[in-house]
């Protein structure tokens, strides 16, 4: 007992046992987390180490000697304010270190080098990389909160094919959390952290991922969120530095390309067809562009998505933004 606690006073964190249950984390906030649980073990066993203590001294020294009753008291003033005061230095210790921690945990202001948009639906998720996070659009725009920044490119999964997250080493990553039905959680056991994603209210964060951690990893939604709330599961995969870069420059040519193909797609409808003006008019009046620009990446993501949940949520996606384009 009193090995392992000088073990993981240390700080030992490579030692599994020394973890106490926890993975081995992958960023620096996780390091954190970890030493916050290490510390608190520490802290559980010193006083459980104290209470079994007076409990064997009390069974070994005050057995029953004789019939005489020992010294009946009403009360032992230092005693008292001993067992009042220790547990309140125990809470006010835990508190401290929790209150720091989490301000730590929450903190935005370094420069990402990454910034992804993660979209929790029923019941899997969407990852969009970003070419700034949600509060720096907004900052630029000049304070408007509905300023969203541009997606470069998207990853969709569904609850068969889990969608794959992709990180690089060393980098600072912001995530900003969107849902547009109901409450999932964000979690990645080797960051040692999860968040909760609320529909109405983006939840952010950010997380330094450490040098030599490629490999790859499970993600999970730790909020009850129905039916198929086990399956939304997805995996993250940290890459090296130049494996990331050429995946990188791979999905943007992708994307572009796609972009340049639903360009041309909409210039060939607007010449020939009258579809586009048949779309446009039970749009109402003013949204003719959008109206036909969001129809046109509906088909486009229709077409791509094998399954349900994707459309679904494609879809309902769609009809929230354009809601939100007419209410303005
Ligand atoms: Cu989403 Cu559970």
């Amino acid at each position: 007992m009193l090995a392992a606690l000088g073990l993981a006073a240390t700080g030992c964190a490579s030692n599994e046992f020394t973890r106490l249950g926890v993975p081995e984390p992958i960023t620096e906030q996780g390091q954190r987390v970890l030493a916050l649980w290490q510390g608190s073990w520490v802290a559980a066993f010193a006083v459980g180490l104290l209470v079994w203590g007076l409990i064997v001294w009390s069974i070994i020294f005050h057995r029953k000697r004789s019939e005489q009753l020992p010294p009946q008291v009403r009360y032992n003033m230092p005693i008292e304010a001993l067992y009042t005061v220790l547990p309140i230095v125990v809470i006010a210790v835990l508190f401290y270190f929790t209150a720091r921690d989490q301000t730590y945990l929450l903190e935005t202001d370094e420069k990402a080098d990454a910034n992804i948009e993660v979209v929790a639906f029923q019941w899997s998720w969407e990852f969009n990389y970003l070419d700034q996070s949600k509060a720096e659009a907004a900052e630029a725009a000049g304070g408007d909160e509905d300023a969203d920044p541009e997606i470069l490119f998207s990853e969709v999964g569904t609850p068969d094919q889990m969608p794959t997250l992709v990180l690089r080493e060393g980098d600072v990553v912001h995530f900003d959390l969107h849902s547009p039905d109901v409450i999932h959680s964000f979690w990645i056991p080797a960051f040692a952290f999860k968040l909760d994603v609320v529909p109405g209210h983006d939840n952010e964060f950010q997380v330094k991922v450490n040098e030599g951690t490629a490999g790859t990893y499970m993600g999970r939604c730790a909020e009850l969120c129905g039916a198929d709330h086990t399956r939304m599961l997805f995996q993250v995969e940290v890459m090296e530095p130049d494996e990331y870069d050429a995946w990188y420059a791979e999905q943007q040519e992708a994307a572009e390309a796609e972009q340049a193909e639903q360009a041309a797609a909409e210039a060939g409808a607007e010449g020939g067809e009258q579809q586009g003006d048949a779309e446009a008019s039970t749009e109402g009046e003013g949204g003719q562009a959008e109206g036909a620009g969001t129809e046109g990446a509906d088909e486009e993501a229709q077409g791509q998505d094998a399954s349900d949940g994707g459309e679904q949520d494609a879809a309902a996606r769609d009809e929230e933004s354009e809601e939100e384009e007419a209410g303005r």
